[in-house]
């Protein structure tokens, strides 16, 4: 169970047999424009590729649109996790739901968006540092996400998530598709076989739709989209058509003789009430 404290700031938020030792140990709280800039080097810098970065202006201005919805778990003066969720209305249709660059603009920091009535918060990117991943802190952050639900009175939980571990996966399937690596799931337990979609399965999500071109990066000149190639996880890149590239991350690069474009989905959820966390 949760403890949201009048100041904004949770403790001794997790709960779970994996979450015990966690109990106490972390503090939930809204991060400051302010504290962008160490949450770029400490959360953006190791989790994402350089295309897919948020700058800390980036950061900055999120925290300025929606303060209360840019959270992060601090060990003491240090973030450990990051979210950024927007705010919006959904009329519970999915297939009227925005893609995440609408909703989030370009730079993404949901300025254009942002709807201090909407009807629901969307959990739009979440970091875990590499050296905190796989001990459960995704939990902590969607119970915090919830608690700010009941704050803010909003009524739904949703995102457009990213499988994140797709790259990895269709490192060893270049012909998988999306809907393939969405659907398949963990023999063990049926789970989804993405850590982040199993984590959000067990705290109760349930997939609305596949969000195709969530997140497209176009215009990227030729010999950027090389440099990437050569510096970025070179070992991962994979030709699988005469212009279409693997690249280790979630989507692919779709390149030309001068130009060349990023392409990514993820898959549109909502969190019931009645989930399982
Ligand atoms: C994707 C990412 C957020 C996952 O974080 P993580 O720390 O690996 O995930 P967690 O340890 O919290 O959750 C995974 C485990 O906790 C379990 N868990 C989470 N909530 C649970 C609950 N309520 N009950 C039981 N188990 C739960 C998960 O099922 C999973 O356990 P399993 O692997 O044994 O099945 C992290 O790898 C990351 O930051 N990646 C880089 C950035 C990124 O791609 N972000 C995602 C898209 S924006």
């Amino acid at each position: 169970m949760t403890n949201l404290r009048e100041n904004g700031v949770l403790m001794g938020v997790a709960v779970g047999v994996r979450q015990e030792s966690l109990l106490g140990k972390y503090e939930v709280r809204p991060y400051k424009p302010e504290d962008a800039i160490t949450i770029y080097n400490e959360l953006e810098v190791p989790n994402w590729a350089p295309w897919l970065r948020a700058s800390a202006e980036t950061l900055a201005k999120r925290a300025e649109v929606f303060p209360d919805g840019q959270l992060a778990v601090w060990e003491g003066k240090r973030p450990i996790v990051n979210i950024s969720l927007s705010r919006f209305n959904y009329d519970g249709n999915p297939d009227n739901l925005s893609t995440w660059d609408e909703l989030m603009g370009v730079p993404a920091t949901g300025k254009d968006t942002f709807d201090l009535n909407g009807n629901a918060l969307g959990m739009m990117s979440i970091n875990v540092h590499p050296d905190y991943q796989g001990k459960g802190l995704t939990k902590v952050v969607i119970d915090a996400v919830k608690d700010r639900a009941v704050k803010l009175g909003v009524t739904h939980i949703m995102g457009s998530f990213r499988p994140s571990q797709f790259g990895e996966y269709s490192t060893q399937n270049p012909n998988a598709s999306i809907k393939e690596y969405i659907d398949k799931k963990r023999k063990e337990d049926n789970m989804p076989h993405d850590a982040w979609l199993r984590a959000l399965t067990k705290n109760g999500m349930r997939m609305l739709r596949i969000d195709d071109a969530a997140m497209v990066i176009p215009d990227v000149t030729r010999s950027e989209f090389e440099d990437y190639k050569k510096s970025y996880k070179p070992e991962k890149w994979k030709q699988i058509a005469p212009s279409v590239w693997r690249c280790g991350e979630t989507g692919v690069w779709l390149a030309g003789e001068r130009s060349a474009v990023y392409v990514e989905s993820n898959v549109w959820g909502i969190l019931d009430k009645n989930g399982t966390s």
